[in-house]
């Protein structure tokens, strides 16, 4: 798959930093597997989605299914993550769940919105998607694999 590079366009903000961000970086290893991969798996959706967006009409019906994709595929990721929260006792869980629960009511009514015709989807409106994705991987989830991590060394 192609990761996104699309050139920066007048009214975009697209910064060289925020485009090489796309690429998968170790840096994003959590170190729990299953939770890695399904990052993996998000940031190659997500790319894939600013690749359209950077080329499609916007309003487009592929556009609308991407949006729904990565929407459904975050619920499962969230979901999985919360299965391992439980299991292992993590004491954020709380704040943690509130953070999902924030970011897929944000994600939802804009997918919503976009295909009721309401929105005009842009790397613009859609930049909080990645922002909020790297910023909740690198910090958020990056605690939750600090704890499954030194639980399993524990036993
Ligand atoms: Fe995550
Ligand atoms: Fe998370």
């Amino acid at each position: 798959m192609g990761f996104w590079r699309p050139e920066p366009t007048d009214g975009e903000n697209v910064t060289t930093d925020n485009r090489r961000a796309l690429v998968w970086s170790d840096d994003f290893l959590v170190g729990v597997p299953e939770i890695d991969e399904q990052h993996r798996r998000l940031l190659e959706l997500l790319a894939e989605f600013y690749e359209k967006l950077a080329e499609a009409e916007h309003g487009s019906e592929a556009l609308g299914a991407l949006v729904c994709g990565l929407l459904d595929y975050t619920r499962y990721h969230f979901t999985t993550e919360e299965r391992l929260m439980r299991q292992s006792g993590f004491p954020e869980s709380v704040q943690h769940r509130e953070q999902h629960a924030s970011f897929v009511a944000r994600a939802a009514d804009m997918a919503d919105r976009f295909t009721r015709g309401r929105l005009v989807l842009s790397l613009e409106a859609t930049g909080f998607l990645r922002d909020w994705l790297f910023n909740h991987i690198l910090v958020t989830d990056k605690a939750l694999g600090r704890h499954i991590l030194s639980r399993e060394a524990a036993q």
